[in-house]
């Protein structure tokens, strides 16, 4: 199944519970993606669990939470407990993803690990079949609106190739530079859970309008 997440990482801050509320209920729009960023592991801040449980109490949406955090595990529960609905951690900065993975999964959420651009697909072997989803970055994490890097395409591929081979049910996610100008050729390559930040806030004629688009390009296949 073909699903959007919508990145609040482009929501205007000082609207984002109308935001929110506006986004859930537009059809088509199956998660919302939140991206919290510590200033070390990416170089830019964004938040913490306090929007988490905002963002909460404005939708009923999975809340698909991006840990680009220096050790996340810190910060495990306090993100379930403010109403996250999975967590997603980075293979790069993650020494006992294992253990990470399980502890996500002990809270009761879905657990993700997310490959950043120049991080070979070789770093998930071991791994895959332990987790919910694969979030594949196709820009280097850290900051919206940043133009998609076409070579990802046939790493996606090969992850999805992976996963498969894996036999376990898992999702494969893409980030970053995600629009109706690129989501076809990402979805051919195997991807499945598309989050796309400024092509949906940013669009001209609104959010339901940026949804759609990319909804429509990604029915073209
Ligand atoms: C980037 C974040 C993305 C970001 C995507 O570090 O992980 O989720 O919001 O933004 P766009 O869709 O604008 O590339
Ligand atoms: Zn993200």
């Amino acid at each position: 199944m073909i699903k959007l997440a919508p990145s609040i990482l482009s929501a205007d801050f000082a609207r984002l519970g109308e935001q929110v509320a506006e986004l859930s209920a537009i059809q088509g729009v199956d998660m919302l993606h939140v991206d919290v960023m510590d200033g070390v592991f990416v170089p830019n801040l964004s938040f913490g669990p306090l929007i988490v449980e905002a963002v909460r109490r404005h939708t009923r949406l999975p809340l698909d939470t991006h840990l680009m955090i220096e050790a996340p595990g810190r910060y495990f529960r306090q993100f379930a407990e403010a109403g996250a609905s999975s967590l997603t951690v980075h293979v790069e900065n993650c020494p006992h993803l294992h253990r990470d993975v399980e502890a996500i999964r002990e809270l009761g959420l879905q657990a993700g690990v997310a490959i950043n651009p120049g991080t070979s697909p070789a770093a998930l072997e071991g791994i895959v079949e332990y987790v919910d989803k694969v979030l594949v970055m196709t820009v280097n994490p850290g900051f919206g609106g940043q133009r998609f890097i076409e070579r990802t395409l046939g790493k996606i591929a090969r992850i999805r190739a992976m996963i498969v081979a894996s036999g376990a049910s898992v999702e494969l996610a893409v980030d970053g530079g995600i629009s109706a100008k690129t989501a076809l050729r990402v979805r051919r390559a195997g991807a499945e859970v598309f989050v796309a930040g400024s092509a949906v806030f940013g669009h001209p004629q609104g959010l339901a309008a940026g949804v759609r688009e990319i909804r429509e390009a990604l029915e073209a296949l």
